[in-house]
């Protein structure tokens, strides 16, 4: 495929910082622009080290702003786009699901919208050209907990071979699952993957759709369950843990998805739908014992110092049990597979954050501490 200028959306937000990064330091003869509307969840700090690099530009522009969107697209001649801005964060859709309605429905709809107007007006149409929407696990719903003490896991890769690997029921996430999204953040991002499916089988706009489980790693926002702990872990602050602290979630690092997004943006099959995720299944409770263990020892306290700030509080509103992702599709027919152990994953990305608290507290500054303490008010 000859892509050569890609339209990155979300590209300040967490994952998208990740696939910015990858694409600018590794085709240098790309061009990669980076739209972004810079919510509360972006922020160009996370681009710091490649901003002054020759091949990357931003724009700052709300998806949902057609004219705008069309007027980059065209100007810049994209042939290819990775749509990642969305709204991301579940508790948020539950206080407020118009802007997740908005956001991720709207917005993608105008991204697809823009993009057929470019295309279809060129002489060679959709040849060469790709739309790659990023969405989620979550849109399958949940799965049974039929084991809640692990099971030997069917399916291992090099990274998911530790000790710490097991799954907590027999089914899995594959392609092939009807769509049941649970919350407003999932049914808004279910809606906006029918709308990319719906452009390729009515139109013939190539595109392709991925789901992928959750994601940890350095520039999450300290909204998410890994950040916000870490941080809390190292100011002694509660550590609000919903219901029993017994739902899983597959947890992947930012980088490997970020490759597996790069592979599937240049070799993956039009039309097509790939799971990724990291085989590697844990329940909340224990992610948040190992944040503890591992944050102690690396900031030298005794262990067991912090267990003490682990505080169950209400459960979150239609709260998913279990997400476990089968990619063996992905392995099978592109050869990817997560790189990173989990330990090695968990601690490279806590030491991250205990040597960046300037950026978690730039970012966790003025409007967001209002949020915070509204969505804990009562718990
Ligand atoms: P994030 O919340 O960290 O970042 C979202 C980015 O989108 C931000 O930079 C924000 O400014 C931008 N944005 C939001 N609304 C916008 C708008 N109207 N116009 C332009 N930009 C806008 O999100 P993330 O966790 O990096 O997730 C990125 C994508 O990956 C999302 O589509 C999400 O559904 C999907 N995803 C996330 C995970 C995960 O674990 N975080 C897992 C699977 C899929
Ligand atoms: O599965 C992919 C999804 O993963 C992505 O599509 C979403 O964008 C991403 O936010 C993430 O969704 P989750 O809801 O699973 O992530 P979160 O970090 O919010 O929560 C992880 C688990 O931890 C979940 O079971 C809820 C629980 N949790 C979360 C927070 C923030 C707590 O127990 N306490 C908390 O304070």
């Amino acid at each position: 495929m000859s892509t050569r200028t890609i339209l990155i959306t979300g590209g300040a937000g967490f994952i998208g910082s990740h696939v910015v990064r990858l694409f600018v330091n590794k085709y240098p003869d790309y061009r990669i622009i980076n739209l972004d509307k810079l919510t509360y969840a972006g922020n160009l700090a996370n681009l710091k080290d490649i901003e002054d690099k020759p091949n990357y530009s931003f724009v700052k522009a709300d998806i949902c702003d057609f004219d705008t969107v069309l007027k980059v697209i065209t100007d810049n001649r994209v042939d290819g786009i990775i749509h990642l801005a969305a709204e991301s964060h579940v508790d948020r859709s539950i206080k407020d699901p118009f802007t997740f309605a908005q956001t991720n429905v709207i917005g993608t709809l105008s991204m697809l919208q823009a993009a057929k107007a470019y295309w279809e007006s060129l002489p060679e149409k959709y040849e060469g050209k790709r739309f790659y929407h990023i969405s989620t696990d979550e849109v399958y719903g949940a799965l049974e907990l039929t084991h809640p003490e692990g099971i030997e896991p069917p399916f291992t890769t090099k990274a998911s071979s530790g000790k710490h690997h097991l799954a907590y029921g027999e089914s899995f996430f594959t392609e092939d699952l009807k769509y049941q999204p649970h919350s407003p953040y999932s049914a808004a991002k279910a809606s906006s993957d029918h709308f990319v499916r719906a452009f390729h089988d009515t139109y013939g706009m190539p595109t392709i759709v991925t789901n992928c489980s959750n994601n940890y790693g350095p520039y999450q926002f300290p909204e998410k369950l890994i950040p916000l702990f870490v941080n809390n872990i190292r100011h002694r602050k509660p550590l609000p843990v919903y219901g029993k602290g017994e739902n899983v979630r597959d947890w992947l690092y930012v980088e490997d998805h970020a490759r597996a997004i790069d592979l599937i943006f240049h070799e993956g099959t039009v039309a097509e739908t790939y799971n990724i995720g990291g085989f590697n299944e844990w329940k909340n409770i224990d992610i948040v014992k190992t944040l503890i263990r591992v944050t102690d020892r690396l900031l030298g306290r005794p262990e067991g110092a912090d267990d003490d700030l682990i505080t169950y509080v209400t459960d979150r509103a239609g709260h998913d049990l279990r997400y476990a992702i089968d990619s063996r599709k992905l392995q099978k027919e592109l050869g990817w597979e997560p790189s990173l152990q989990f330990e090695e994953g968990i601690e490279k990305t806590i030491r991250w954050y205990l040597e960046n608290q300037d950026w978690l507290d730039n970012v966790t500054s003025g409007d967001y501490q209002k949020y915070y303490e509204e969505m804990y008010k009562g718990r």
